[in-house]
């Protein structure tokens, strides 16, 4: 360790205070601070902090709201007002991915902080029936369209999921892959990479101590992806293995349509290289980005970000005027990303979040503050849009495809285990309703289901159906699960369910239907 070369490279990055636990430190301690500090770029650092920070309050003095306009109609593709394209997509979707074109990322190198587990958000259980964990219900998701994919157009395919994490997810994500067998997937096909981190700085761009040995250290937001995708040979592994397009997502969402193929075939009909999948926003203050052009570019005005006033905004048929609400479900041609990570990365801001963060107070006690006391830096993956030459929006039901997993059960009722696993189960119910079955009460009642919207007929489409209302006056939905391995988005459940009546909970599974209160489980 060359103690006094890298004093004199703080001092001269301005960040010599880091070392100033440094007498008291055990030896171990003094060795992991020395390659931790040994590993920063400082020059590039202080360039991050000094353009984020410009940037920051040039946008907070500007103001994105003047320039905002919401999509043009003409980019716009909607699951339910362009019902009679829906096949079409379908189609084109499930072909590309028999010809192994479609790779899925998956974007999982966040700290869950709201959620407040210890443990890689995949992980989480939400209390389903079956007790799977997101990564499970993904991985299942992934099996079941290889194999429509292969029953539709006769080839064995494969689609590759690429995994982000961080550093501090990285280890244990890898473990429960392991430990599952990777839920059924072949091993080389799910392909784990790394993104970067970033130190906490104070608001002078001084980086903060989380412990005397220890900088604090968070993820580089989830647009650091293009960073590590350059970094990990990522695009060439695609580009090896002839991949054209990529489906990148959010861990969070449980009813997430990983490849979806409708999805895929829109942008890939479109001409598209880039696409983004939204919900209607209905509540102005909901904690989801809009999408929209800002100066004629497209871009993600996050939630953080938009003004009150702005997200409140009407347009005459009393919606809201920004109303496509970003749910982290992106399309990217590989072309597309080959040239982000070789030309565009640098070009992309990272966004500054002013933070409480743990720190060592001068006399190296451990200091929990009350307020915010510095930032994190944070690239976002949305924020190559710009970049795109064209750029594609599709519309989706928020009850068929979008209920995020932000917050713990105690927090509030929004976004939380419950109203995940409601979120499933409702879905689920409406799958055996459209397929002709029903639920019965325990004096053999039909239970009710008023649609939501008018039937659109059978269809040979893998996801077809109509939305019920189904909660009771306690708004608990009925129990009931069907396994991705049966069913992706709703098809193919008639042989189990048509013309049968079924007491709650119900489990549909490969081996085949279970009603747990019977079967007394
Ligand atoms: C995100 C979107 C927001 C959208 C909302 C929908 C971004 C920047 N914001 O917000 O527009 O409306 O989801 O639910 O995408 N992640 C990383 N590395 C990081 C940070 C996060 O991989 O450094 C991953 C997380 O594991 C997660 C995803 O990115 O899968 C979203 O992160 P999160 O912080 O939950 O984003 P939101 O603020 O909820």
């Amino acid at each position: 360790m060359n103690v006094h070369e890298l004093r004199s490279r703080l001092s001269k990055a301005g960040q010599a205070h880091l070392l100033q636990f440094w007498p008291e430190l055990e030896e171990a301690q003094q060795v992991e601070l020395y390659a931790e500090l040994e590993a920063m770029n400082f020059e590039e650092l202080h360039a991050f902090f000094q353009k984020a920070t410009a940037e920051s309050s040039q946008s907070q003095r500007d103001g994105v709201d003047a320039r905002m306009e919401p999509v043009p109609r003409e980019v716009l593709g909607s699951a339910t007002r362009d019902q009679d394209q829906l096949q079409a997509w379908e189609s084109e979707g499930l072909f590309q991915i028999s010809q192994n074109k479609v790779a899925v990322l998956l974007l999982a190198g966040g700290q869950g902080t709201r959620l407040g587990v210890a443990y890689p958000k995949g992980m989480y259980d939400v209390g389903l029936p079956s007790h799977k964990t997101l990564f499970q219900i993904q991985a299942e998701r992934i099996l079941k369209l290889q194999q429509l994919a292969e029953k539709y157009h006769g080839n064995k395919c494969v689609i590759p999921w690429y995994i982000m994490t961080s550093g501090r997810t990285m280890e244990s994500t890898e473990e429960f892959f392991a430990k599952h067998k990777y839920f059924g997937l072949r091993k080389e096909n799910v392909i784990f990479f790394q993104q970067g981190m970033l130190p906490a700085m104070t608001f002078d761009g001084k980086i903060i101590l989380e412990e005397k040995h220890k900088v604090s250290m968070a993820p580089d937001g989830n647009g650091g992806l293009y960073r590590a995708l350059a970094a990990q040979n990522i695009v060439q592994d695609m580009e090896r293995r002839g991949v054209g397009c990529v489906h990148v997502y959010c861990v969070d969402n449980i009813l997430v349509r990983v490849a979806d193929p409708r999805f895929i075939g829109f942008c890939v009909q479109k001409g598209a290289d880039c696409g983004a999948k939204v919900v209607e926003k209905t509540n102005p203050t909901e904690p989801v980005g809009v999408v929209c052009r800002v100066d004629g570019v497209y871009q993600v005005v996050e939630y953080s970000e938009i003004a009150l006033a702005t997200a409140q905004r009407r347009g005459p048929d009393g919606r809201l005027q920004f109303s496509a609400g970003n749910i982290a479900n992106h399309f990217f041609t590989v072309p597309f990303l080959r040239d982000v990570v070789k030309v565009h990365e640098p070009q992309l801001l990272h966004h500054v979040a002013q933070k409480k963060i743990p720190c060592v107070g001068p006399q190296g006690q451990r200091v929990k503050p009350d307020k915010p006391n510095g930032i994190k830096m944070e690239k976002f993956v949305f924020d190559i849009f710009q970049f795109a030459k064209k750029f594609v929006v599709y519309e989706v039901l928020r009850e068929d495809e979008f209920s995020p997993l932000k917050n713990a059960d105690s927090q509030n009722g929004k976004d939380n285990p419950t109203t995940a696993r409601h979120a499933l189960m409702s879905l689920h119910h409406c799958w055996v309703l459209n397929a002709g079955g029903h639920f019965i009460d325990e004096n053999g009642s039909r239970l009710p289901a008023i649609p939501r919207s008018a039937a659109n007929g059978k269809s040979e489409s893998i996801t077809a159906g109509v939305n019920y209302n189904l909660k009771d006056a306690n708004d608990v939905p009925i129990q009931c699960e069907i396994s991705p391995l049966v069913s992706y988005a709703g098809e193919g459940i008639e042989s189990y369910v048509a013309g049968k009546e079924f007491h709650a909970p119900l489990i549909i599974d490969e081996n085949g239907v279970h009603e747990l209160v019977k079967n007394g489980l």
